[in-house]
């Protein structure tokens, strides 16, 4: 992408991870991990991430094929969207993917689940994942193409206290603000970044990056940005 090999840099990430002193418990892939709807980019992600050796949440972004990615990565320890339990903690990961379109929307379906998980899990504090943002990022080009239908999705969030965060991917940047209480987290790619705060398509010259997420017993949020150098 742009001049990057996008899966030169992703497996450098999971090098740099798999040979760091601290091991995460699982990975929240984001979407657009393979942009070419072949079997070979799922089974080559499907390969890498096995180094990890962890449970890994995928869900598809715009650039995915949602069809081909539920064959090859809904086998642990990869699971496609859908819930998950880690303590006194529930992660939800939703499919905002919709064909011919690079913004996202949450059918009928994903809000049900949405919404099923969160009235089965009151207890459990809980972070979504989804690939598109349900707010605006602060740039015109980009906020074209999120979530669609973030007001239906923002009034299910309203009525469940216990969602301490949402977190996506999609805008190849970071950032993390408040909404009534709620984190709202974007995470940078795994490839090139886009410049923040810019009307029209730019690329940023930030290198490729990751978020380490950590989920506390009291239900707040420790993070921190990794830029591979
Ligand atoms: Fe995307």
């Amino acid at each position: 992408m742009r001049g990057v090999n996008t899966f030169e840099t992703f497996k450098a990430i999971i090098g740099r991870v798999a040979d760091g002193a601290r091991k995460p418990d699982a990975v929240l892939a984001t979407g657009d991990l393979v942009q070419d709807e072949t079997r070979q980019g799922y089974e080559r992600f499907r390969d890498a991430m096995q180094e990890l050796n962890v449970p890994v949440h995928c869900i598809p972004g715009n650039h995915d094929s949602p069809r081909i990615m539920a064959e090859i990565l809904n086998k642990p320890p990869f699971q496609f969207c859908g819930s998950a339990i880690y303590e006194n903690w529930c992660i939800i990961m939703l499919n905002t993917a919709v064909r011919w379109d690079d913004g996202g929307r949450l059918e009928t379906n994903q809000l049900e689940i949405l919404e099923r998980a969160l009235k089965a899990h009151p207890e459990h504090h809980t972070l979504i994942g989804m690939h598109h943002h349900p707010i605006p990022i602060g740039s015109q080009w980009l906020d074209e193409l999120g979530l669609r239908n973030s007001d239906e999705c923002l009034e299910i969030i309203d009525q469940h206290a216990q969602v301490k965060a949402v977190v996506w991917g999609h805008v190849h940047q970071s950032s993390d603000r408040d909404r009534n209480g709620v984190r709202m987290i974007s995470t940078p790619s795994t490839g090139p970044q886009f410049l923040p705060d810019s009307d029209t398509f730019m690329m940023d010259t930030r290198p490729p990056g990751y978020r380490w997420l950590n989920l506390l017993p009291d239900g707040s949020i420790e993070t921190e940005l990794v830029w591979l150098s």
